[in-house]
């Protein structure tokens, strides 16, 4: 089966969150399945720097306003599909903001043109080859169904996976009549959302089946408190909706021969994380003195409960933790986290910015990390905690909630825990998980017992890609 998929982010390619970790891996999981993927991303000065040897395969002289170029290469076992539209994508800031952090004003255009630019592959219009099916992720790619729905030929089945619902790329209604779609596509049926357009919204109408990224989410965003507005929406389609939680590379994260990793382990080589840990208190000037080190690896954002570490930061070192915290993101986190770092040396480091090679170390030398989402579609660092025995404490939510499991006394008992989950997100249910991990910390023959536990639990893509598979055949015309 042949599957055009789109994002607007794509690992190892350009990556600002988890959403490129998926694009990047659900690919290579899918072989195995004989799905041939090709993925549609826009091409970001990042990505056209690294790209070799492009072959042009489609031009368009005005996509929604400028000329474009559709360019294939390989690149690390992916088959990308590079859309090259300098007036969009040519810019000296990241993927959706500007230098000074501030959205570009013509996002929607952006975007728009990417989905259009799927939407006229999936019609065919790129020689020698057509998709048997489409898979658009998040808002970014959100319009592709709904371009589709609106074609004269026939229409291919479209999956619509939502990473994030916080995120739903609401315009004013204005833009309409520059998405060159038909009249009637201003409609609840479709785009239009109490007057406005919405692209997530025009995307959950018009796709033929909507994924999220655990079944706890799935079943989360029916609910006025998870929903964000679109609860209805999402009502409306839950005979199609699937929750299939997400998978890791296991071959980008591997302790046994991650090459930023300074000394590799496996299951029976925990004690090796010493020397990760030795580098990681270097990096963060944190005293080396066997208290556990707890890890933060996030954006700050209130989504990601970072108001609530830097509210229990001085209670946390009172009790005894250590914080080493990389992100960056909501400018007034940054602060208070920075604040509470020169309140407490050698308690707490923070470092402000985006370090992928860091965050490897971390997950290899850390004790814990902290996870206190407010909301979590399904999360990755858990899921790469797991993997390194950085043990996972975890809001009890969303994705979080499906991979990680509690320390209670049955699941210790049955030597089945991997982590510690908590509820609610607030500075008390924060501390009194922090009060608990120290507390299974002190006895190190049940913390390397949850450590190693959490090592052998299954993140791969295995049975995710599994799922999608299925799903993918269940949809695609039969004999693909
Ligand atoms: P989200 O996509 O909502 O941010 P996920 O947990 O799904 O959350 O994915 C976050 C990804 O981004 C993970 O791969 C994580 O390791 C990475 N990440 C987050 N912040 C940083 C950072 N400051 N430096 C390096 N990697 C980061
Ligand atoms: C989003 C979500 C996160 C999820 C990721 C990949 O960024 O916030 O929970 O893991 O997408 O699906």
């Amino acid at each position: 089966m042949k599957v055009l998929s789109v994002s607007s982010e794509v690992f190892p390619l350009i990556k600002t969150g988890g959403l490129a970790d998926v694009a990047g891996a659900l690919p290579i999981a899918l072989k195995r399945f004989g799905i041939e993927t090709k993925t549609l991303m826009p091409g970001y000065p990042a990505v056209m720097k690294v790209i070799r040897d492009p072959v042009v395969r489609l031009q368009f002289d005005d996509l929604l306003g400028a000329p474009a170029t559709v360019l294939e290469a390989e690149y690390e076992g992916l088959d990308i599909l590079v859309l090259d539209a300098p007036a969009y994508y040519d810019r000296a800031g990241g993927p959706y903001l500007d230098q000074t952090g501030k959205d570009y004003a013509d996002n929607w255009r952006r975007f728009a043109a990417l989905s259009l630019a799927a939407a006229e592959i999936a019609a065919g219009l790129m020689p020698d080859w057509r998709p048997d099916l489409v898979h658009a992720h998040d808002w970014q790619a959100a319009m592709t169904p709904v371009y589709m729905r609106y074609y004269p030929t026939p229409e291919l089945p479209t999956v619509l996976t939502i990473h994030n619902m916080a995120f739903q790329g609401q315009f004013s209604a204005d833009i309409f009549p520059s998405l060159r779609l038909p009249p009637h596509a201003f409609s609840t049926e479709s785009i239009e959302y109490y007057g406005h357009i919405g692209f997530l919204k025009g995307g959950l109408q018009t796709a033929h089946a909507i994924t999220t990224v655990s079944p706890t989410y799935a079943d989360e965003i029916l609910t006025n408190e998870f929903g964000m507005g679109l609860e209805g929406v999402i009502a409306s389609r839950r005979d199609v909706l699937h929750g299939i939680v997400n998978g890791i590379d296991a071959e980008v994260w591997n302790p046994a021969t991650d090459p930023v990793v300074h000394t590799h382990y496996g299951v029976t080589t925990l004690k090796n994380r010493e020397e990760n840990r030795k580098s990681i208190a270097e990096f963060f000037h944190l005293h080396d003195d066997g208290a556990p080190i707890f890890s933060i690896i996030s954006r700050l954002t209130w989504q990601k409960g970072m108001d609530v570490i830097a509210a229990t930061s001085d209670a946390i070192v009172a009790l005894g933790g250590k914080l080493a915290i990389l992100g960056s993101g909501d400018p007034a986190l940054e602060g208070s986290l920075l604040a509470a770092a020169a309140r407490h040396p050698g308690r707490i480091g923070v470092s402000i910015g985006y370090n992928e090679p860091m965050s490897h170390l971390m997950q290899a030398g850390c004790d814990a990390i902290i996870i206190p989402s407010r909301f979590e579609p399904c999360g990755l660092t858990q899921l790469y905690g797991l993997r390194y025995g950085c043990v996972p404490i975890v809001a009890r939510t969303g994705g979080l909630n499906d991979t990680v499991i509690d320390a209670n006394h049955a699941a210790l008992a049955a030597k089945v825990a991997t982590g510690i989950q908590f509820s609610p997100v607030t500075a008390e249910g924060m501390l009194q998980a922090i009060r608990r991990a120290l507390h299974l910390f002190a006895d190190q023959k049940v913390w390397t017992q949850l450590q190693k536990q959490g090592m052998k639990s299954d993140v791969s893509w295995e049975k995710s890609a599994e799922r999608y598979a299925a799903l993918y055949s269940s949809l695609a015309p039969k004999g693909k």
